[in-house]
């Protein structure tokens, strides 16, 4: 354990007492902090981190908090290695100690560490900007706030009193146990005790904020008070956000058989916020749009994301928080974990949604990724905080999950949940390393859990099995899937390792026969008999394996038209056969064959949503030339569809309203496809009578502002950008905002740009200029602007957004463009995102390929 990033382990942290005075009208705040720790050796020094602190005095008491005892101790910093040292002029014996330090602190501009976040209200003049203060530590922030030591392995309790005007709100990990009226319209609040914990969950909320009354969820260990807190005027947005909660705190306490780990659940609504939501113990924090919807008017969709990200950050309270990584390298574990349970239990709560097919498009977005040459293993080394940050991508959540939930799949569900349960009891306010969780779903099922998922933890990339028939079964084979040809090694050979792939193969040697499972791990190439040739191969049911498969000879269309086959296995095979055609295996004649058998049968939304990415995405790169064939593939495939769709909708006969959620689900992707790409006039009409009709279903209202706003006139735009101000909802506002950038008139165009900069808040802004840069006809402006702005982004935007802001570059296929953007970030360093933009890059160079290949 070289790492100088690290602090020495002689010094044990056990409980802070911390007491923080927030100014909300200024810009810094007082703190005071005492840490009782055990020195395992005799010392004069101890480490700790700080950042942005001044500290103002710090001694050291022994043996308790004694003051008769104070030790004068000296704070040194070291602003690089984001620590302090205090040195005190004695020896300090081996045992107990409490440093007592009292500090200031700034405030921070990137919306990490104790930051400030303003909104106006629409219940007051709308004018008056109101604010809070509050935390965002992970992953390394807490050291803003307060001297501590910032390791997630440095767990220890925490008791929390903040001094606060008396008529704000102010909450922190545990219920309020103590208020004090102190003079000038002063209150002291003292919370409870939490429980053994790492820094990075802390959380602090002060501001004048309103809350629901808390609703008692009925927990294994008595009630839990859940509530949502929210900006005045929301009130009436936070009904849903209970229901999911409660509903997942009873789902997660079965599924883990232990109980809610803290004392109350605060759900948070923040107006600023870098990420998407926070699992703080017991004061999770949320984006607003995240965590504040109407159900009457928001898309399914939305409705499921928010659903979604509750259930991720209440996961955590127990895969996290409980139980923690012992550093930062296991933040993947946590993540894909917690990205795995958050989509088992939207699963359970609503599973006529069908989440494990959306999550399709999800395990997609990774396989992207995955299949470039600088792809990364899963879990790697880390040393800094810059490297910490930067394993927050697709990989660690989407890969991560999609690995986790295959091996769910092939250990049986609840062989897998018991041995979860047995990992988080063993390991209860404790910290791990990864493979203690393979070692417990070892013991529990008995297969070679650690060295099948090493390989695909500690590997980047991932296996292409082709599948072919022979004489007796079939015949399996593996190697890595690349969307370019591998780079040779020096011996020059090619070969990689095989991955131990667990597959749940089904076969039949007779067309709608009866079909045989077969469970193996391949490795290397390997036959099946079967006693007759295979006319059908499943080789991926549920499409829970993180493998490309290549179904070969007529075995392609065997399952593309077999009925009995389920939506996410009819979308798997279209998304590997569309990896297959970006790698040149698969020609677009075969791919445009595969679409016409699916577009006729498939109903589901999410396998619909994948379709219009192929389509839009072959529109974008067949470029002008190949336009109108285009444009005439997505008339064929869809209008027939709408309209016949739209009919049954028209029926009279009640069907369920999961039925008809879905069936307008698919409505909105088939008018927004034909309305945008597919530029069909008549779509285009209606939409512009259809936008403003809040009676119509979201979806299809939602489409309507789509497709109106990428042909917006000057008039129509100002009007959207009128309803953007004006939204009700935080979805609402989201939807206006991204609307307003797909105009297609230069002018308004450059209008949007610079409302980025100054109206739009500075955690939606990266998303409004990643679409800018992928805008299919604006998008040089959109580049221009960005790299012309470059350091003013920089100093604006939270800095873990700017990779996902260049994100916007994958879509590019022109060469002279794409020969602009990679001369311009070769120059341009970027703090935690290296490597995700060295991803950007290449997967923009295998568009630009794609689209010369299709266009030649
Ligand atoms: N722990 C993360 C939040 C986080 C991410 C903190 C990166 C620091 C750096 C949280 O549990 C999370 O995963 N949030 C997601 C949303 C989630 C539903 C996928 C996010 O913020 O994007
Ligand atoms: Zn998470």
């Amino acid at each position: 354990m070289n790492n100088p990033n690290r602090l020495p382990n002689t010094v044990l942290p056990s409980r802070y007492t911390l007491e923080i005075w927030p100014d909300l009208e200024g810009s810094s705040f007082e703190g005071s902090v005492a840490i009782q720790v055990d020195l395992t050796q005799r010392c004069s020094q101890i480490v700790l981190n700080a950042l942005d602190l001044t500290i103002h005095s710090a001694w050291i008491g022994l043996g308790g908090t004694d003051e008769h005892n104070r030790i004068p101790a000296t704070a040194t910093f070291d602003p690089e290695l984001e620590r302090v040292t205090l040195s005190v002029d004695q020896e300090l014996p081996a045992g107990s100690a409490t440093l007592h330090l009292r500090y200031t602190g700034i405030y921070n501009a990137q919306l990490v560490g104790f930051y400030k976040s303003t909104f106006t209200r629409t219940d007051d003049d709308g004018s008056t900007e109101h604010t809070l203060a509050v935390t965002q530590f992970e992953s390394t922030h807490a050291r803003r706030c307060f001297p501590c030591f910032d390791e997630p392995a440095f767990k220890a309790v925490f008791s929390i009193t903040l001094t606060v005007p008396e008529d704000v709100l102010a909450i922190s990990n545990s219920a309020e146990v103590l208020r004090e009226d102190l003079d000038g319209g002063l209150a002291r609040i003292t919370f409870a005790d939490t429980m053994v914990m790492s820094t990075y969950l802390v959380a602090l909320v002060i501001g004048p904020l309103e809350q629901t009354p808390p609703r008692m969820v009925a927990g294994m260990n008595g009630p839990i008070p859940l509530r949502v807190i929210y900006p005045p005027g929301s009130a009436h947005l936070c009904e849903f956000a209970l229901e999911v909660a409660e509903a997942a705190l009873k789902f997660f306490e079965g599924f883990y058989e232990i109980a809610y780990p803290g004392d109350k659940v605060d759900l948070v609504a923040v107006p600023d916020f870098a990420f998407g939501a926070m699992e703080n113990l017991g004061c999770i924090t949320f984006r607003e749009v995240l965590l504040l919807i109407d159900p009457e008017t928001a898309t399914q969709p939305e409705l499921h994301r928010v659903a979604d990200v509750i259930n991720h950050e209440l996961a955590h309270m127990w895969f996290g928080d409980l139980v923690t990584m012992e550093w930062w390298n296991g933040i993947w574990l946590n993540e894909a974990f917690a990205t795995f349970m958050e989509v088992s239990a939207t699963d359970a709560f609503r599973p006529d949604w069908q989440v494990w097919t959306s999550f399709g498009l999800a395990r997609a977005a990774a396989f992207d990724t995955d299949a470039l040459q600088s792809t990364r293993p899963i879990e790697f080394d880390v040393q800094s905080p810059a490297e910490a940050e930067a394993m927050f991508d697709i990989l660690t959540y989407q890969k991560g999950a999609s690995v986790v939930r295959m091996l769910e799949q092939y250990l049986g569900g609840e062989v897998f949940r018991s041995g979860i349960t047995a990992y988080l009891q063993q390991h209860a306010c404790a910290v791990t390393e990864t493979a203690d969780l393979w070692d417990a779903l070892e013991a529990v099922s008995g297969e070679p859990v650690r060295r099948i998922m090493e390989s695909w933890i500690f590997r980047g990339g991932h296996p292409l099995v082709t599948v072919e028939s022979t004489e007796t079964g079939l015949r399996l084979r593996q190697e890595r899937f690349s969307y370019q040809a591998e780079p040779l090694k020096e011996d020059g050979s090619s070969e990689v390792a095989p991955w131990p792939t667990p597959m749940l193969i089904s076969t039949k040697t007779v067309a709608e026969g009866p079909s045989t499972e077969h469970r193996i791990l391949l490795e290397h190439a390997q036959e099946i008999d079967l006693g007759g040739p295979a006319v059908e191969v499943q080789a991926n049911p549920g499409g829970n394996g993180f493998f490309r498969v290549n179904l070969t000879g007529s075995l392609r269309t065997a399952l593309a038209t077999d009925p009995t086959a389920s939506s996410i296995e009819f979308f798997v095979l279209l998304d590997d056969t569309w990896a297959g055609f970006l790698a040149n295996q698969v020609s677009v004649e075969e791919l445009e064959d595969l679409l016409r058998v699916l577009c006729e049968s498939e109903a589901d939304p999410a396998v619909w949503r994948r379709i219009s990415g192929v389509l839009s995405g072959l529109q974008r790169l067949g470029g002008a030339g190949r336009a109108s064939r285009n444009r005439a593939l997505i008339q064929e495939l869809c209008s027939q569809r709408l309209a016949g769709l739209e009919e049954v909708m028209q029926a009279p006969q009640v069907d369920s309203d999961a039925m008809r959620e879905r069936a307008e689900e698919l409505r909105g992707v088939l008018f927004a496809l034909l309305g945008g790409v597919g530029q069909d006039a008549e779509v285009r009409v209606r939409a512009r009578n259809l936008w403003q009709l809040k009676t119509i279903d979201p979806s299809l209202r939602e489409a309507a502002i789509e497709v109106l706003a990428a042909s917006a006139t000057v008039d129509e735009h100002a009007k959207l950008e009128q309803a953007w101000r004006e939204s009700s909802t935080p979805q609402e506002e989201l939807c206006f905002l991204s609307a307003l950038i797909e105009t297609d008139n230069p002018e308004q165009f450059a209008y949007v740009l610079e409302l980025a900069l100054t109206e739009v808040r500075t955690q939606n802004a990266p998303f409004l200029l990643r679409r800018a840069i992928s805008h299919n006809d604006l998008g040089d402006q959109g580049w221009d602007f960005v790299s012309s702005h470059w350091s003013e982004l920089v100093e604006k935007f939270p800095s873990s957004s700017l990779p996902r802001m260049l994100e916007g570059i994958r879509s590019i296929d022109d060469q002279a463009r794409a020969e602009r953007v990679a001369a311009f970030l070769a120059e341009t360093k970027i703090p935690a995102g290296e490597l995700v933009v060295q991803q950007h890059l290449e997967r923009m160079w295998v568009s630009v390929e794609v689209a010369e290949r299709l266009r030649a």
